[in-house]
């Protein structure tokens, strides 16, 4: 009986060394101590044995009980370690390393300034930039918007507590670039605009336009259609008819609204253009004598024509986008389309 406990010992040893898995010790454990375990089926037997004998296998038979109930604890916990280490060995993460995956894309609005940016240095434009916190001077009076135009009120106008406000519109840099040179001269300033507006599918408070400047001597309105029609083009890749309709701004005279031909539709209508072929571009027009002036130039000496539009209305026309609040949404799978 005695050898049997010892080639016992000996099966559970080798046994307990093949375990890898948890499941494994479980199953090892029945086999040795369950109801039909292999030390069971032995202290079945021990029923036959001499009762001195009894006593000594029976001590022996719980020393090896005890035994091996130690082993499959020590054994469990060295199992759970090694899950552990090999979890941590494959799931680690080096929280230094660049962040290959997060890598950011260039913003549509962006992607189109750019090349609006290429196209006019292509026909001999500067690139100028402006102050985003303007001075009512700059954003109205010296463009001859007078106290009392509706633009003025702090419902359109983000005004802050310094007296400045939000620049409304790109316009001001006109100012600021005629102060700074004299002509002739051709200048566009692409750059960010805001207005204390309510939000919806095609209006934010914050937008994007670029304006657009040229002055020399002789400049009439055939020089702004003939700029205009050729810029259209270039962005769409394509003659692109356009069309201007007399409109009012307080800084030119005569003034216009440049629509061109919906590109979504070719011209037969649809809700893009709102059915009627045309798509509203931007303001412009000859630029107004008294602005002349509070540029430093001589209205008698040098005639100009400006132009404005807002970016975003093109970049929607180019790649179908149809609410303007996702520029702004930081949503990252529609900034990765581009
Ligand atoms: N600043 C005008 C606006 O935001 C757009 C505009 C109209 C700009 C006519 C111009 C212009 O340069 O000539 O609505």
């Amino acid at each position: 009986m005695k050898e049997k406990l010892e080639l016992i010992k000996k099966d559970f040893a080798d046994a307990l060394n093949n375990v890898k898995l948890k499941e494994e010790l479980e199953e090892l454990r029945v086999s040795f101590l369950g109801k039909k375990g292999k030390i069971t089926q032995v202290m079945k037997g021990m029923r036959d044995l001499a009762p001195e004998m009894r006593k000594e296998v029976g001590q022996v038979i719980n020393l090896i009980k005890d035994q091996i109930n130690k082993n499959i604890r020590d054994k469990s916990i060295e199992l759970e370690k090694k899950a552990v280490e090999k979890k941590i060995s494959n799931e680690w993460s080096d929280i230094t390393w660049p962040v290959e995956s997060a890598k950011g894309t260039i913003h549509p609005v962006s992607i189109i300034r750019m090349e609006l940016e290429k196209l006019f240095i292509s026909m001999g434009f500067e690139i100028l930039d402006g102050p985003e916190m303007e001075d009512e001077y700059h954003n109205f009076t010296a463009l001859n918007i007078p106290e009392d135009h509706p633009a003025r009120d702090t419902q359109d106008t983000f005004w802050l507590k310094n007296g400045k406000l939000l620049r409304t519109h790109t316009s001001p840099i006109e100012i600021r670039g005629m102060e700074k040179r004299k002509p002739p001269f051709k200048f566009v300033a692409p750059g960010k605009t805001f207005r204390n507006e309510s939000l919806d599918t095609s209006h934010e408070h914050t937008f994007h336009q670029i304006e657009g400047m040229v002055v020399d001597r002789g400049i009439s309105v055939a020089n702004l259609i003939f700029t205009l029609k050729s810029i259209v083009s270039s962005i769409f890749g394509k003659e692109v008819e356009i069309r201007l309709r007399p409109s009012f701004f307080p800084f030119v005279e005569p003034g216009f609204e440049l629509d061109f031909r919906c590109q979504i539709c070719g011209g037969k209508g649809c809700s893009v253009c709102k059915r009627t072929g045309w798509v509203e571009y931007l303001g412009c027009g000859m630029t107004h004598p008294n602005v002349l002036r509070e540029g430093g130039i001589d209205p008698d000496e040098f005639q100009g024509f400006a132009f404005g539009g807002g970016i975003e209305r093109l970049v929607m026309m180019k790649y179908g986008i149809d609410d303007i609040r996702h520029f702004h949404g930081g949503d990252i799978r529609f900034l990765k389309q581009f």
